[in-house]
């Protein structure tokens, strides 16, 4: 079957919603670990894809939801020791008293939840969110969601706040107070909620800012928006869909690196190395107090096929040790882009931490001019080449660079190699 003859019928049959990655899009029929195969039987070297968190098809996966699917599959209104059991592992990974677990089946389902239980155990309508941000995809969530250009009017019970960038954004770090200027910005959106009628019912915080472009800022500002939140009457959530499980290579959720604890945690993508398994995590006290107002169900959220998913990932985070590979394979990726950094004028910053790295590049490192052709036309020179990232930020000019967290430093030598061939090529066109 034809790549034009499939991208034809899709359009057909799907409408033109739907957009596809790179200029001829890649038709893939299979994956293993690291890497993804097409219909040539063409083999890529992944680097993008953070949903199958243990490696494409992980044996101990596909075996333990087979297995599964073959017995049984309900839903949570029978009892199952796998939900269980699930839910037991995963408060073990969070510190405090997140210990609470609702299953759902996405990301944006768990945030439209995180939203419901906040609203209902603050008494509050409010939310605060990132500029840039990206948190899903629903009616209420998209509000939540400023990545993309908001075509109706803003709903008055949402603002937006700056996220903390450094590079880009209203304060750098060469301001000595940066960090405590952009914590105070979260008064303004408090005042700015006030005057529209309204106190905060949850602040909704992304750990590593993936879609405003991957940000991480020193703890004492995490610390420091949790504090006036909380004073405000909010709650935190935090949103771990991109930065959790281990992806950030010193905790096991991003937000532990700021040594704060969230009021609800969401979790989602990399849950369930690719079935749709996503999680709110909660304390007793929070869950109690949503509890009083509703029951909660979720037809699929849960099932025994999902959590048996779930537990299998984490027993191979836990046995591979992946933690510590995330750590080593990042760092080791960080060192190559500096030295392609002494190389090419073209690498404006380097961010991120762990399996989750930006590459910001710009037309000149003095007036940070963005450099947005350049950078799709080395995602393509990459993608020729065997290996597969893709593009984030406003201007769309930073490479992301997100892949399964057993990505190893040998594999990070055959993306530098790459990614060093691209910049020349494409500095040289
Ligand atoms: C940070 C973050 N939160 C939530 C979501 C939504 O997850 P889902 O697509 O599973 O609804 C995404 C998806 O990209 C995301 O990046």
């Amino acid at each position: 079957m034809s790549n034009e003859s499939l991208i034809a019928r899709r359009q057909r049959a799907m409408g033109p919603a739907y957009s596809h990655f790179y200029k001829e899009p890649l038709y893939l029929t299979r994956g293993e670990g690291v890497w993804l195969f097409d219909n040539k039987d063409r083999k890529y070297l992944d680097c993008y894809n953070n949903v199958p968190s243990v490696g494409h098809c992980h044996p101990y996966v596909v075996d333990a939801i087979t297995k599964q699917i073959g017995t049984l599959n309900t839903h949570t209104r029978y009892l199952h020791h796998a939900i269980i059991e699930y839910a037991e592992m995963l408060a073990a990974t969070l510190p405090g008293d997140l210990s609470v677990c609702t299953l759902v089946c996405t990301g944006t389902e768990a945030n439209d939840l995180a939203y419901r239980i906040a609203r209902t155990v603050t008494g509050n309508e409010g939310a605060i969110c990132t500029v840039g941000a990206y948190h899903g995809n629903s009616t209420l969530v998209s509000e939540l969601s400023p990545e993309f250009e908001r075509l109706r009017p803003q709903p008055d019970f949402v603002v937006d706040v700056a996220a903390p960038d450094a590079y880009r954004g209203p304060f750098d770090d060469a301001d000595a107070d940066y960090v405590q200027k952009y914590a105070d910005l979260v008064d303004d959106s408090i005042a700015e909620l006030a005057e529209k009628g309204h106190k905060p019912a949850m602040m909704i915080i992304d750990s590593i800012y993936d879609a405003a472009g991957v940000h991480t800022p020193p703890p004492e500002y995490q610390q420091k928006v949790y504090e006036k939140v909380r004073a405000a009457g909010g709650l935190v959530v935090c949103d771990e869909v991109q930065s959790g499980l281990t992806r950030m290579g010193d905790n096991y959720w991003g937000f532990m690196d700021s040594g704060v604890v969230p009021d609800i945690v969401t979790m989602g993508k990399p849950m369930g190395a690719g079935h749709p398994l996503a999680v709110v995590v909660t304390t007793p006290e929070i869950a109690a107090g949503f509890a009083t107002e509703s029951d909660y169900f979720n037809t699929f959220g849960g099932n025994p096929v999902s959590a048996t998913a779930g537990k299998a990932v984490l027993e191979v985070v836990a046995r591979e040790n992946l933690l510590a590979n995330v750590k080593r394979s990042g760092d080791y990726l960080i060192a190559g882009f500096k030295k392609l950094a002494d190389k090419h004028a073209l690498i404006g910053d380097i961010r991120g931490k762990g399996l989750f790295l930006a590459v910001e590049l710009v037309r000149s490192r003095d007036t940070r001019e963005p450099a947005s052709s350049e950078a799709a036309a080395v995602i393509e020179h990459m993608r020729e080449n065997g290996v597969l990232l893709a593009l984030i930020g406003q201007d769309r000019n930073t490479l992301k660079l997100r892949p399964p967290l057993v990505f190893t430093t040998e594999h990070a030598d055959i993306a530098l190699a790459a990614l060093d061939d691209a910049l020349s090529t494409v500095a040289h066109a």
